[in-house]
């Protein structure tokens, strides 16, 4: 049995196929490009996953990589889903479970995208990539194509996490901060790309990989229940990578016959101050329109539009999910009262997830036998800024009033 079962690069758009054994972008129409596996050739079955290593690799029929030694690694993937019982009864969902994706390397759940995009364009011959991120993903290429040898180009907006600059910059990754937004650095990257040959677009959605890596996320929460799926999963939304690789992972899972049932329903969380797939959801549309003045302290989430909101709709649409906007004052609330409630200190996109939960129970949408996954796609340690603290500040005599 080899060890990917990839068969090859398809177009959810207009159908067209491609190698996958070449490096490509976008299909000719514009679209994201979907990998896709000779499902019948896995003859793994769930019971020999369990020895396997505890790391995303562990899924490697159903990854792109054909080789075993030309994974790029640093440990990632199999976080923990955590139980949050108390904050579970206070949103009045008790059967409410975390994702957490604080433990991984770069301490975001884009090292899972970067693991795998960087393992195949190694595989493929690449040397240079090059992309426009809010950070957090630019950290995580950077540091995965450092692993690999492999040459980096990064453009951020200078307003992106300080922490994921520093990252960039230790891994030896070619550095520039956009005064603007995810879109103006992603026109940037291209018009560089375009000058220097071998160099490869690594913008989201812009290479097949990075959802292969981010749908194991998906693979894990089945596994972890059981190889049974919840009843709902909730997902912080910028360009959808995420919760258009869960939805495709489950979709395999159920073809493989490896669960059964109802897929769950998916929720895309934004923010109000950036909410192009809720309005697009709340209008019945295919696509959505870019958001002007887009802005909100859950950096991750500000993607004004979303090369693939096609395929993030479809999901929602086809698992009788739902899109949700949250404000940054209740969402940095939810932030603090996870930390008070669970012990865990969780990103401002994560805490987004907890504040739909709150008030999709409060309209009826959830109930409390639903069982709900939220997705906290990184720490919140990379944020410092979002946690007022005025600890005062004692001399060295001083005393503390009883
Ligand atoms: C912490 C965090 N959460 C969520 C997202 C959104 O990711 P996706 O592209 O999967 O929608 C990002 C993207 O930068 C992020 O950094
Ligand atoms: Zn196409």
């Amino acid at each position: 049995m080899p060890y990917s079962a990839l068969s090859r690069l398809e177009c959810p758009r207009c159908g067209a196929r491609h190698d996958a054994d070449q490096v490509q972008g976008t299909c000719s129409c514009g679209s994201p490009l979907l990998a896709r596996y000779d499902l019948e050739q896995v003859r793994v079955a769930p019971r020999d996953i369990a020895g396997r290593p505890p790391d995303l690799w562990r899924y490697h029929e159903l990854l792109p990589v054909r080789a075993a030694g030309r994974v790029v690694s640093l440990g990632e993937g199999m976080t923990p889903l955590l139980a949050l019982p108390r904050l579970g009864r206070a949103l009045g969902v008790p059967n409410l479970l975390m994702k957490d994706e604080s433990l991984i390397p770069t301490g975001t759940f884009k090292a899972r995208g970067a693991a795998v995009g960087v393992s195949r364009a190694a595989e493929l011959g690449v040397a240079a990539i090059a992309m426009p991120t809010n950070g957090n993903a630019g950290a995580a290429w950077s540091v995965y194509a450092a692993r690999a040898g492999m040459r980096s180009l990064v453009v951020m907006p200078a307003a992106a996490p300080a922490i994921t600059r520093a990252e960039c910059a230790a891994a030896g990754a070619e550095l520039y901060l956009v005064d603007g937004l995810i879109g103006d650095a992603g026109k940037l990257v291209a018009a560089a790309v375009a000058a220097r040959p071998g160099c490869q677009d690594v913008s989201t959605l812009r290479e097949p990989y990075r959802i292969e890596g981010k749908k194991t996320m998906g693979l894990e929460i089945a596994e972890q229940l059981g190889w049974r799926l919840p009843g709902v999963i909730v997902y912080p939304t910028g360009g959808g990578v995420g919760i258009i690789g869960i939805f495709k992972a489950l979709r395999e899972l159920r073809e493989l016959g490896w669960v059964r049932g109802d897929l769950p329903r998916l929720v895309a969380v934004q923010s109000t101050g950036c909410a192009p797939i809720v309005r697009a959801f709340g209008a019945g549309a295919a696509v959505s329109e870019p958001w002007p003045d887009a802005k909100t302290v859950a950096f991750g989430i500000t993607v004004p539009k979303a090369l693939g909101d096609f395929l993030i709709l479809e999901a929602l649409y086809a698992t009788g999910g739902i899109a949700v906007a949250v404000t940054d004052e209740a969402l940095l609330a939810d932030q603090r009262e996870v930390a008070r409630l669970e012990g865990t200190f969780i990103c401002p996109e994560g805490a987004a997830c907890v504040t739909a939960v709150r008030e999709l129970h409060e309209s009826g949408w959830l109930s409390a036998s639903d069982e709900v996954v939220v997705l906290n796609t990184g720490s919140g340690l990379i944020y410092p800024d979002t946690v007022p603290c005025r600890a005062p500040v004692l001399p060295p005599s001083g005393s503390i009033l009883s």
